[in-house]
């Protein structure tokens, strides 16, 4: 079989030591892959989607993997898919769970899936009267679009928010990502992700894991794309992963069948047990970073054999 692999992470590096542990993996091209995965397949610079899809077809590639979001909402599977190319990822529509947090907060609360209760904002002065208007603090603000893990934020109070929604909404520090913001409820929990391949209706469910996004030692400081993982959660049994299979993953896949814009890929559910109940923080499509570097080293089975499964719909 032969393998590419888009991305350039510790990410993207755990998943080509995982690959390369099927002997059936006789070729693995990383794009552009990083010095780390240069020991593990071929690595090279490829700029475009285009490009891509051109060498896919050139080289024979059975099967591609796409590590970060960003391909994903910018529609790679959709154009792999309409070249006859086996990809594994959501299409671009399927991805928005991952590149609208408005689209994804505004699907949960139609379909009934739990989460932070939220308001959403498309103009600085309404998101800032809105937090004049008596709310408890500390106060959670989050971009709309993709901002590599750093969008969002924790306030403790109107000053502090007021600077949040300038930054985001009238510095545009995140550019476009930024042209729609959340206000949400901040929950208060211990966090958990699990991780979902979905074939567009079955699922394989990845060990439970929990990251750190916080900065700074002793969970301090603003949040980062992740800094470290850990698998599994000790309090994690059977029976919780159970609910969230029903109650959030299983929900959200069928609905988007129902919708015509079947979720195939890695559906990641990050979650927060609040004295009230699990809650939904946010959806990902694509493997967690840090997550998977803790998650793939426990995965027995050949994980190979399960993308491509998931890729043509035999789960
Ligand atoms: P996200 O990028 O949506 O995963 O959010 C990053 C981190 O911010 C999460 O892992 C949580 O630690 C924190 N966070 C996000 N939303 C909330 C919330 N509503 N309440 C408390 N913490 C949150
Ligand atoms: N660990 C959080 C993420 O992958 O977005």
């Amino acid at each position: 079989m032969k393998v590419m692999l888009i991305g350039s992470g510790g990410r993207e590096h755990c998943i080509a030591w995982k690959l390369k542990q099927n002997p059936e993996v006789k070729e693995l091209y990383c794009v552009p892959g990083n010095g780390g995965m240069s020991s593990l397949g071929v690595c090279i610079t490829l700029n475009t989607i285009p490009e891509m899809v051109q060498f896919a077809k050139e080289k024979g590639i059975d099967l591609t993997l796409v590590g970060p979001e960003a391909p994903l909402a910018s529609g790679i599977v959709d154009l792999f898919k309409a070249e006859g190319l086996t990809i594994i990822g959501p299409n671009q529509k399927a991805a928005r769970l991952e590149s609208s947090k408005v689209y994804a907060k505004q699907f949960m609360k139609r379909f009934g899936i739990p989460t932070a209760q939220f308001e959403v904002f498309d103009r600085p002065e309404a998101a800032i009267a809105y937090l004049k208007a008596g709310l408890k603090f500390p106060l959670v603000i989050k971009a709309d679009g993709l901002a590599a893990g750093k969008g969002v934020f924790i306030v403790e109070d109107e000053e502090e928010g007021e600077d949040v929604i300038s930054e985001l909404m009238v510095d545009k520090i995140f550019g476009n990502a930024g042209n729609q913001i959340i206000v949400e409820e901040c929950l208060e929990g211990e966090e958990a992700t699990i991780m979902f391949l979905f074939d567009g209706k079955s699922c394989c469910i990845l060990p439970s894991s929990q990251d750190h996004k916080r900065v700074g030692d002793s969970d301090v400081g603003p949040n980062t794309g992740g800094m470290g993982a850990y698998s599994p959660l000790p309090w994690v049994a059977d029976d919780f992963v159970a609910q969230i299979t029903e109650t959030v993953a299983l929900p959200t896949v069928r609905q988007l069948e129902h919708e015509g814009t079947p979720f195939i890929g890695l559906l990641y559910c990050g979650l927060i047990v609040t004295a009230r109940g699990v809650r939904v923080i946010e959806f990902n499509a694509r493997f967690g970073d840090p997550e998977t570097q803790v998650v793939l080293p426990r995965m027995v089975s050949p994980l190979s054999e399960y993308l491509l499964a998931a890729a043509s719909g035999t789960l």
